[in-house]
């Protein structure tokens, strides 16, 4: 029932974004939420900085986007999604355990998120804000999408990382007392496989891309299945057949040879023609960027490398929530399960065929389980907005 203001940020993506989320009720008396929002590319360098750096743009981004909406000052409650692995610790309170998704400024692991931010704000000194809650993009989706549909007890990312979340029996939860109830669990599942459980799957692109990257040996999971690193597969994949003489004559082109140049937009976009209709047009264009000329054939093996890698990540994805969901009903002791999933990420929203697939499986691996998919519209936002509503609300009546 809070009404009001909040300020929301996201930061775990490709870009961080700062909105206005105004909780209130509309004029027939209904529940609203509306937002504003504004996204800011964070530059690579201020990545894989120091915590300081990253932390002093974060408050640059919002003094920027306080000074286009003329709240400088009022000092706003914030609700901060914080998409990376975190001990929490209190509702306003994590400690980051380890980067993930290309982040990796140093001096942050280990330390309290919510503290770095609140710092980096004193340190500038020309805005307030009440930090409230700190929630990953999982639950934060989860909570929006609660918010319309009371069923919703799994939140799923399917971007440039991979995650879900979902409401866990109390009694199954170490960390708490109690026997009642439920809770939610942020399952990190993007770790699955760093101790070994992988091995059997993974392929040489998988060792190869982990290798490379700012974390290795940690997130095999979401190296097979998110945005950070399908394009990457997909190239190593090309790769190895033009090594093999299998395409493009033989030659990549320097592009071609160079990290990152196949982008997982890439792959949407080659996917996205019709595959009957034989129109390799995309496909050709988007190898002629890369400096490659290719023949009909060639478009074919890309297109077909591009469906392979795209279609195991929905695969694997689905097993993951498979494995999630199952659990759920055998939690509930109940013969069957009707349950919402709230879903959010480039991948699972833009890519043509990934949901189909990724949908089919896991209805195929969860029997007796009746479930709804549906999208969360800039869920990370409105549930961290949510979220400190409902911290805010509960502070308040402990103290009266
Ligand atoms: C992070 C998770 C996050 C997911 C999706 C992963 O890399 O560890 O906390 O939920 O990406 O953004």
């Amino acid at each position: 029932t809070e009404v009001g203001d909040f300020l929301a940020l996201d930061l775990g993506g490709t870009n961080f974004r700062v909105m206005l989320v105004k909780v209130g009720e509309d004029e027939k008396g209904k529940w609203k939420v509306e937002t504003k929002h504004q996204m800011y590319c964070i530059p690579g360098d201020t990545m894989t900085g120091t915590a300081e750096m990253l932390f002093d743009y974060i408050a640059q981004c919002i003094s920027d986007f306080l000074d286009k909406h003329n709240m400088k000052e009022k000092k706003l409650p914030l609700g901060f999604t914080f998409s990376f692995p975190v001990r929490h610790e209190d509702i306003d309170k994590g400690i980051l355990l380890n980067w993930t998704k290309g982040f990796k400024a140093s001096g942050a692991e280990g330390n309290n998120v919510v503290g770095l931010l609140r710092d980096a704000i004193r340190r500038r000194g020309d805005f307030e804000m009440d930090v409230v809650a700190m929630v990953n993009d999982t639950v934060a989706t989860m909570i929006s999408c609660y918010y319309e549909d009371r069923s919703c007890e799994v939140g799923m990312i399917v971007g440039t990382g991979c995650n879900a979340c979902y409401m866990e029996e109390i009694r199954n939860v170490d960390l708490v007392e109690g026997e009642e109830g439920r809770m939610c669990v942020n399952t990190e599942w993007g770790a699955f496989g760093d101790s070994g459980e992988l091995e059997e799957f993974r392929l040489e692109y998988d060792r190869m891309v982990d290798e490379m990257s700012l974390n290795p040996g940690q997130q095999l999971f979401e190296k097979i299945i998110s945005g950070k690193y399908m394009g990457e597969l997909v190239r190593l994949v090309l790769l190895k057949l033009v090594n093999e003489n299998l395409l493009f004559n033989g030659e990549a082109s320097g592009i071609l040879k160079t990290r990152g140049s196949f982008e997982t937009r890439f792959i949407s976009q080659i996917e996205r023609t019709d595959s009957d209709s034989g129109d390799l047009k995309q496909t050709y264009n988007i190898l002629t960027t890369l400096g490659l000329l290719p023949s009909k054939l060639d478009c074919e093996i890309v297109r077909l490398v591009s469906e392979s890698v795209s279609t195991r990540a929905a695969l694997v994805c689905a097993a993951g929530l498979a494995g999630v969901i199952n659990r759920m009903r055998e939690n509930r002791s109940q013969e069957s399960l009707k349950i919402t999933v709230g879903v959010d990420g480039s991948v699972y929203k833009l890519h043509p065929l990934f949901k189909h697939k990724f949908h089919a499986m896991v209805q195929e691996l969860t029997p007796r389980c009746n479930i709804t998919f549906i999208q969360s519209e800039e869920g990370s936002g409105r549930g961290a907005a949510l979220v400190s509503a409902v911290a805010r609300k509960m502070a308040s009546m402990l103290c009266h």
